[in-house]
């Protein structure tokens, strides 16, 4: 499943990402689980909606699944900042860091409570984050560090924020009656989405910034880990035929869709960003880029 959110990755190849497990428990219950992950709501127990049952609980099980991708943000900004501080990156950089973990414990509160809404009788939270022998892994080196950075920020964050704008617009380009048929669900899932898009576009940002300070400290290791990772993305790009998934605007985008934005966005955004970096050029967003993709490019370079 995707989600949104910089995944708090381990250094060991073949070792899944870090995340907490999801604890909930039913309205009226007495929970031993902390409410302050989440802004809950129960008010969608009754909605009237279009979504059928089924649809309410495949969006809930998304939105918790991405709750716990943003708890494990929290904590992959964190070490992220302790990976600055340990190269010693400029101010900006760090004071970004720190803020956009701040970021992720807002859309980690915006998931969980449209996980509870979608559900309309279940509240969910993050259990412990634990990290394997109490061990943090900074990386060792500026090549470590921007090979990590490339791939949670600024190929991660960017598709999370083409992910996030392409979500966002479909809702706001609903005609009247079909946002009513999809209410409250429709409002709630525009509000959340608006705000996170608008940040991972800041978070990509940033690593896309401290790749470029990182080239200008050592362009040999930043360059070999970015051809590295043009290499990687070439063969996802130019995938012509795939389409976007019609569906309700506040359901999860399909895979079929998810698909089609990836490799849009790795064809017009991604790769030619990556390749500005070596050739020392300012990255230009592609008018001809898909609306999605355009709206993340000019949010995150210009
Ligand atoms: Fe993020
Ligand atoms: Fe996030």
């Amino acid at each position: 499943m995707i989600a949104i959110g910089r995944p708090y990755s381990q250094a060991e190849p073949g070792k899944d990402d870090l995340v907490a497990e999801i604890l909930s428990c039913q309205a009226g219950e007495e929970c031993s689980s902390d409410a302050s992950w989440s802004l809950s709501s129960s008010e969608a127990v009754h909605a009237p909606s279009n979504l059928s049952k089924e649809q309410r609980a495949q969006a809930a099980a998304h939105w918790s699944h991405s709750g716990s991708m943003e708890h494990a943000s929290v904590a992959s900004f964190s070490r992220f900042s302790l990976d600055l501080m340990a190269m010693g990156a400029p101010a900006d950089l760090v004071q970004g860091a720190h803020l956009a973990a701040l970021d992720e414990i807002k859309h980690t509160q915006l998931s969980f409570s449209l996980a509870s809404l979608f559900n309309g009788t279940t509240h969910f939270t993050p259990d412990k984050f634990i990290i394997p022998d109490a061990k943090v892994e900074i990386a060792r080196d500026l090549s470590a560090m921007v090979a990590r950075t490339l791939a949670e920020g600024c190929i991660g964050e960017t598709l999370a924020a083409v992910r996030a704008f392409y979500g966002a617009s479909s809702l706001e380009n609903l005609d009247h009656q079909a946002r009513q048929a999809e209410e409250p669900f429709a409002s709630a899932v525009l509000s959340a989405l608006s705000a996170i898009a608008v940040d991972e576009a800041r978070h990509a940002a940033l690593a896309w910034d401290t790749v470029k300070w990182a080239f200008s400290q050592e362009d040999g290791a930043t360059r070999s880990a970015i051809i590295s990772a043009i290499k990687k993305l070439a063969a996802q790009a130019h995938a012509d035929d795939l389409e976007p998934a019609a569906h309700h605007a506040s359901m999860p985008l399909s895979d079929a869709t998810v698909d089609f934005l990836h490799s849009q966005a790795i064809q017009d955004l991604v790769l030619p960003a990556l390749k500005s970096i070596v050739d020392k050029q300012k990255f230009e967003p592609r008018k001809s880029a898909h609306p999605a993709v355009f709206a993340a490019s000019t949010a995150i370079f210009l």
